[in-house]
């Protein structure tokens, strides 16, 4: 299982903070953001890892984290020159995927929690991850059926099915290199990781594993504040226990 965090983009919305850097440079407490991906990575098994970066900042990339050796890790790096979209990880990942299978996970996506069971049991097919959120309009939208059967995914709905968000955690076999590559941009341009997922989710190939533990897409500013005050009081709490 290979691994790619996506670390490009723009990062507009947390402007003038990125005007400075990169988004996943930020601090989430006392650590990095892009920290977070790698450990959530690391800690399912996952040692082999692609990150694709911005052109901007991307030599502070380097410097923070190097081939990947203090992290117990192999790093490799790629540039997106232009963000198209988050299924063009893919498409920039194919050499570096090869014959595997891929789990891709957002650079400013924080979990915490240990997602080895369900990545080491990964087959084939298709495997992503839902919660329950208040406000599923910013999100992929996932909708079951009465027995938790996946019937539909949206990609930021204006009338949502469900209150499922998928988070941004995704893993593929091997077929998803092609997929991307055929895949048409939508409306707002982009190549969308949930047109992959429709296309898995129609052929019966869409697993969806529900969680309910921490999870913040990091990218305005409230979730930066909410994140950094709960990995903050989680440090704190550990410093006491130890
Ligand atoms: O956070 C989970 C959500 O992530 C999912 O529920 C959505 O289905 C998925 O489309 C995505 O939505 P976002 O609106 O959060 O995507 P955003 O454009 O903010 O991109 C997510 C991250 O990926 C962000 O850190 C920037 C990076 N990115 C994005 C694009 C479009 C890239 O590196 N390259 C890109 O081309």
């Amino acid at each position: 299982m290979k691994g790619i965090i996506l670390a490009g983009g723009r990062a507009t919305r947390l402007r003038p903070l990125t005007t400075i850097t990169s988004k996943q440079l930020l601090p989430v407490y006392n650590k990095p953001m892009i920290y977070y991906p790698i450990e959530t990575l690391i800690k399912a098994g996952i040692t082999e890892i692609l990150i694709i970066i911005a052109p901007d900042y991307s030599g502070h990339f380097l410097n923070l984290l190097g081939d990947g050796r203090d992290f117990g890790a192999k790093f490799s790096y790629a540039v997106q020159k232009e963000p198209k979209g988050l299924a063009d990880a893919f498409i920039i990942g194919a050499d570096f995927i090869d014959n595997d299978n891929v789990t891709m996970i957002l650079g400013d996506n924080i979990f915490d929690q240990d997602f080895s069971q369900e990545i080491n049991n990964f087959k084939s097919g298709a495997m992503i991850f839902a919660r329950k959120v208040e406000d599923p309009k910013r999100f992929g939208v996932v909708e079951f059926d009465k027995n938790m059967k996946a019937v539909s995914i949206e990609e930021k709905p204006e009338s949502p099915r469900s209150n499922y968000a998928v988070v941004g955690l995704y893993t593929y076999d091997n077929r998803v290199v092609e997929i991307a590559k055929n895949l048409k941009p939508s409306d707002r341009g982009e190549i969308e990781i949930t047109d992959i997922n429709r296309i898995y989710l129609e052929k019966g190939e869409l697993q969806v594993n529900i969680f309910d533990t921490l999870w913040e897409d990091a990218g305005t500013f409230d979730s930066l504040l909410h994140v950094s005050n709960v990995m903050a009081q989680k440090e704190k709490a550990k410093q006491v226990q130890g």
